[in-house]
């Protein structure tokens, strides 16, 4: 299983970053304008082959969401590995295939699929287009008979688990835009029957939420879906595929990767158990747990300012470039390039925009901090770079990676 590894450490009050303490990042942050996400392709790479070993004894292809970071650099590491990519865009779609990704690896799931997209994905021929409605079975059908080409199609299916974790990446309940229930997949069973040799029913998918950590459920979604999957079996449909999702979560807040290993032997065990017979290749979507670790976010304090009510740390980024604190209440820790040894103080760590909802963190403990000090925000690997944008007409920070 996992090794454990430091990936943000203190050497001499230096901070150093990177599988194996690589860089000092004082040195790396003498050359940079403004702020820069840093990522170890190392760590991504050992935690893929890590999922991978877990899973070892099962038929199994793990599609990197792709929506998690779509740095070209990650995209074709996983092409090199024999990883495939679950897209939800036409956008992802073509960055995939032109990182060299083979359509036969690339699933495709989102609920707004666009006839473009899915004209495009038909064409490609990928390995399968997980269903979210009616209406876009309907739709695939009248694509794929008009461009002669087979679709291959999972039906995503809602298993109404009220995942715990933030109610905005939560995904599998009955109340949610996700997936279909068991009735509308019987109707796109019959749209399938008599669609004929344009339409290939290949598997069931699911994807319950994002940045969960207790395992159990993931065992629910596992156990509400085994009814749905021999019913489909009853009518003559057995399953090539079964598509698990991603989800897995992290530990932001301490950062503690033990910890995680451990969970991770459960959440192998659980699917293990949960799809047992189901289907004769397993799907696996990851997006945060083999990225999210591997990238940091480096940054300049601008001001130090402080009010009779707060101090606040306000730096050269913000939620332009890590949204997740504004949008989930997401916390990720702050580390000082270089530690005085100096009491701790309470601060806001503040971005440059006009807006309130600007912040990295809220009422932190951080060492005294100055103008012009650097700072690095962990576990910026997922979900930062590709939710960004250039609000204030802000430019994207660079990206740099420490590739061997
Ligand atoms: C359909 C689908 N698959 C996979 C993922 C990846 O999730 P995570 O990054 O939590 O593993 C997502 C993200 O929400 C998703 O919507």
């Amino acid at each position: 299983m996992f090794g454990c590894c430091m990936l943000l450490d203190y050497i001499n009050d230096r901070l150093w970053f990177g599988l194996d303490r690589r860089i000092c990042l004082t040195e790396v942050v003498a050359s940079l304008e403004g702020p820069c996400y840093l990522y170890d392709l190392r760590h991504f790479t050992k935690r893929y082959e890590d999922f991978r070993a877990a899973f070892a004894d099962l038929r199994h292809t793990i599609h990197y969401a792709v929506k998690a970071n779509a740095h070209p650099i990650f995209l074709r590491r996983i092409v090199e590995l024999g990883g495939g990519a679950d897209v939800v865009s036409g956008g992802e779609l073509r960055r995939a295939l032109a990182c060299g990704m083979p359509p036969e690896r690339i699933i495709f799931s989102g609920v707004g699929k666009s006839e473009a997209e899915l004209r495009l994905a038909i064409s490609a021929g990928i390995k399968q287009i997980n269903v979210e409605s009616v209406g876009e079975m309907r739709r695939i059908i009248a694509l794929a008979e008009a461009l002669r080409r087979p679709a291959r199609v999972a039906f995503r299916f809602n298993p109404s688990v009220d995942a715990e974790t933030h109610p905005y990446i939560a995904t599998g309940f009955r109340s949610h835009k996700f997936g279909i229930d068991a009735e509308a997949v019987m109707a796109c069973l019959a749209l399938a029957q008599q669609a004929g040799r344009w339409v290939q029913v290949v598997g069931v998918s699911l994807h319950i939420g994002s940045q969960i950590v207790d395992v159990e459920n993931f065992a629910v979604a596992l156990r509400n879906t085994r009814p749905l999957v021999n019913a489909m079996r009853e009518h003559g449909f057995a399953l090539a595929t079964f598509d698990v999702g991603g989800g897995f979560g992290i530990y932001y807040d301490t950062g503690d990767e033990h910890r995680e290993t451990v969970n991770f032997a459960r959440y192998a065990t659980v699917v293990r158990q949960g799809v047992m017979g189901m289907a004769e290749e397993v799907l696996f979507e990851p997006g945060r747990f083999l990225v999210a670790r591997c990238g940091i976010l480096l940054t300049r304090v601008e001001y130090v300012k402080t009010t009779p009510y707060k101090t606040f740390v306000i730096v050269n980024t913000g939620m332009h470039h890590l949204i997740r604190p504004a949008l989930y209440q997401a916390h990720h820790r702050i580390l000082p390039l270089v530690r005085r040894p100096m009491p701790a103080h309470t601060v806001d760590v503040v971005g440059p925009l006009c807006e309130s909802s600007d912040f990295l963190a809220q009422g932190i403990e951080l060492t005294d901090v100055q103008e012009g000090d650097w700072l690095a925000v962990a576990d910026a690997g997922a979900y930062a770079r590709s939710m960004a944008s250039e609000y204030n007409l802000h430019p994207f920070p660079d990206e740099r990676f420490i590739i061997e």
